[in-house]
């Protein structure tokens, strides 16, 4: 019987993704709480300091500057220089500082025209800030040409809660990181176009070097089954990424692959 590419790609994604869920799950829930959490909640804090200390989230924990630089383009992600000003036109009826905590925590309901819906919500894992920290970072942000009037009480009480309940933080998906890093060399042929850590060099593609440190397994899986449906990198041309690894790798070589690009971060 003739299988349609389509239905057969479909099909292989369904079932690694209902094995990667199986497990992500099955990994007992180990309370990891990431280095140097700020916790601002109950404390006086001026805005100047809130501003600094989301600056310093910016630049380190937050790793927004993976995609975002401040005065500067051609990154992956829109220059942030005055988005604080900006953010009051973004959405009719949506003030500054609603526009920028939505843009933090729920990135896709407001998608910047010419860029791809990639920017995973920051309170949840890979990058999973805390409340204090969303806060100071949106103080920081409304700093960028607007005015910083964000309080405690802006930033929802249930934010970071995925991050502060481990788990999903520390999860594993059974694959073999080496023999997936065999794969990305090889049958693969991943290194044509990417860099990945100490292997590879090609600039014809994003550097993979720290891709699980800026976003979720769920998006990783998905670029390499259905690279034009997760969107197209900016900055990066539509349509070289192969669309045929569904068919072309074997379900243990996808597996390992993605265990292999979990590492780099
Ligand atoms: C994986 C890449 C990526 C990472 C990491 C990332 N972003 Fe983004 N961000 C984007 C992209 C792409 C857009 C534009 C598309 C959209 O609106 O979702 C965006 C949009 C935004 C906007 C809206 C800008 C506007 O002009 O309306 C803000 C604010 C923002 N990001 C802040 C941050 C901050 C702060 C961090 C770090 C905690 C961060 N982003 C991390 C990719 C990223
Ligand atoms: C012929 C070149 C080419 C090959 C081969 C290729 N890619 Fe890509 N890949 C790209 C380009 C170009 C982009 C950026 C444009 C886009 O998003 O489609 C990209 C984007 C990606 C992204 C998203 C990166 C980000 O920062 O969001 C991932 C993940 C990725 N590729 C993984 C892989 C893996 C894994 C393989 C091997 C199975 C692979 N690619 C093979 C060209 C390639």
């Amino acid at each position: 019987m003739h299988v349609p590419v389509g239905v057969k790609v479909g099909l292989f994604a369904v079932a690694v993704m209902g094995s990667y869920s199986y497990f992500a799950n099955s990994i007992p829930q180990i309370e990891s709480k990431p280095p140097q959490e700020l916790s601002l909640e109950g404390g006086n804090v001026t805005p100047a300091q809130l501003v600094k200390a989301g600056e310093e989230i910016f630049h380190t924990k937050g790793t927004c500057e993976i995609c975002h630089r401040i005065g500067q383009p051609g990154t992956r992600a829109p220059d942030l220089a005055g988005a604080g000003g900006r953010a009051a036109k973004r959405k009719p009826g949506m003030s500054a500082k609603a526009y920028l905590i939505e843009s933090l925590l729920q990135p896709q309901a407001y998608v910047v025209e010419g860029y791809p819906p990639i920017m995973p919500a920051v309170d949840k894992p890979p990058i999973a800030l805390n409340r204090s920290e969303v806060w100071a970072l949106t103080a920081f942000l409304e700093s960028l040409g607007g005015t910083v009037d964000v309080t405690l009480n802006d930033i929802p009480a249930s934010v970071g809660a995925a991050a502060a309940g481990g788990g999903a933080a520390e999860f594993k998906i059974p694959g073999d990181p080496q023999a997936g890093a065999q794969v990305f060399q090889g049958k693969g042929t991943c290194i044509a176009c990417h860099k990945a850590g100490k292997i590879g060099a090609s600039p014809v593609g994003p550097d993979l070097s720290q891709i699980a440190k800026i976003q979720t397994p769920d998006y990783i899986m998905g670029k390499i089954l259905n690279p034009a449906g997760m969107g197209t990198v900016a900055g990066f041309p539509k349509g070289v990424m192969p669309q045929d690894f569904g068919t072309r790798l074997t379900s243990k070589e996808y597996v390992d692959l993605v265990s292999f690009l979990l590492t780099l971060k």
